[in-house]
């Protein structure tokens, strides 16, 4: 019998989970500088003082959530005096949704499904935190879901006075943005602006060698040894720069492993990841057009309905203004941030006046772009 092949019951799998998008890795890479950030901010917290408040930034994929959670697993482990709350902006989007989440992370359970006042709720809180000597930690996770639905202002201003109505009650707050371009702090009341004044936290792009090195990390873990060729892994690592999203590289390696598997064989080869690829690009295109206004869905949707490829950009503010009625700056910010998203691509005709000569293309199938736009 063939060696190299696999029986059916085999698997060139030693983790799966390794190869999951949620899963918290025992060591972030090349986060270090950011991670001791984190700890500082928290730093007084475990010493029973009200922690600095911090603003993580960074684009899709740069590890701003894992640095977070990893963080808090460790002022859990550390200590009961520290609560460390998360919350997805996305799932949790009303002050109301999130108190309910603080609430039942303190006391173990939901408030009751009768439902109470938020007053009410607000209060609970405050004083059992007070009573316990807890210091309340929030990390904000896509804070711009509460930036999108307005909510943003109550819900800081009720987390960073909370010691204005109960004396002595302790609470930072940490806001995670996956976005470079949106500037939070413009979008806060200045009531909330001279409470918030949070430390800023960058997280840059990872270059090729720390995207490189982070996936050998979970190939190393995740699969059996010389599953993974060198050639195989330099192969993952250019698709994972070219989409921009470290996402896209883990989810490649589990499905050019499964593609292997399929083939019965031994090793992942570089046609199994050229056809995981196909699947895995898509999985930063869901992240981040959901996280989209509505206009900039709107900019996608002319170049899409356009029947082209790609538009100038004279032609595609043409579309947006009549659909908007929004003026050139809007656009031409909308644009640059749909840009760094990498949702379009922009180059030169070099004619005419700058920016209005620019050429918007998409790099996806306009298809696999309008089935996730609903507008
Ligand atoms: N430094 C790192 N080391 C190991 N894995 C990482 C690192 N940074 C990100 N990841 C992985 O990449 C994916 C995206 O990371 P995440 O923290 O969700 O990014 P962000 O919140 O900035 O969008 C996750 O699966 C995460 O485990
Ligand atoms: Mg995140």
């Amino acid at each position: 019998m063939n060696k190299d092949l696999l029986l059916w019951d085999q698997t060139i799998f030693r983790e799966e989970q390794y190869f999951e998008l949620d899963f918290l890795p025992e060591n972030l890479l090349h986060r270090e500088s950011q991670i001791r950030s984190l700890q500082f901010s928290i730093g007084p917290a475990l010493r029973g003082a009200t922690p600095l408040n911090a603003y993580c930034r960074g684009a899709p994929g740069t590890g701003k959530t894992s640095a977070v959670l990893k963080v808090f697993e460790e002022v859990e482990n550390a200590t009961q005096k520290v609560l460390p709350v998360y919350i997805n902006c996305q799932v949790d989007s009303t002050r109301y949704a999130i108190f309910a989440q603080i609430f039942k992370k303190l006391f173990g359970y939901p408030p009751p499904s009768s439902g109470i006042s938020f007053k009410k709720l607000f209060s609970q809180i405050a004083k059992h935190l007070v009573e316990k000597k807890r210091v309340l930690i929030v990390a904000l996770d896509d804070i711009n879901y509460l930036m999108m639905s307005k909510e943003i202002d109550d819900v800081l201003y009720s987390l960073l006075r909370m010691h204005e109505v109960q004396p002595g009650a302790k609470v930072g707050v940490i806001s995670i943005l996956s976005d470079m371009t949106l500037d939070m702090a413009k979008d806060l009341s200045p009531q909330v602006q001279s409470v918030f004044l949070p430390e800023e936290i960058v997280f840059p792009q990872y270059s090729v060698d720390e995207i490189r090195d982070i996936l050998k990390y979970r190939i190393k873990y995740g699969f059996f040894p010389n599953v993974v060729s060198d050639e195989v892994l330099e192969k993952v690592t250019q698709y994972t720069c070219e989409a921009g999203d470290l996402r896209v590289g883990i989810n490649m390696l589990k499905r050019a492993g499964l593609n292997a598997e399929r083939r019965a064989s031994r090793n992942v080869s570089v046609e199994d990841v050229e056809k995981a690829y196909e699947g895995s690009r898509y999985v930063h295109l869901n992240y981040v057009v959901r996280s989209l206004k509505k206009e900039e869905k709107m900019i996608l949707k002319c170049i899409v309905d356009s029947g082209k490829q790609e538009l100038m950009s004279g032609e595609l503010y043409d579309c947006f203004k009549e659909k908007t009625n929004l003026g050139y700056t809007s656009f031409y910010e909308m644009v640059n941030r749909l840009e760094t998203l990498k949702l379009v691509t922009l180059s030169s005709t070099g004619k005419g006046t700058r920016g209005q000569s620019r050429i918007i293309s998409l790099p996806y199938d306009p298809k696999e772009i309008e089935r996730r736009i609903d507008l």
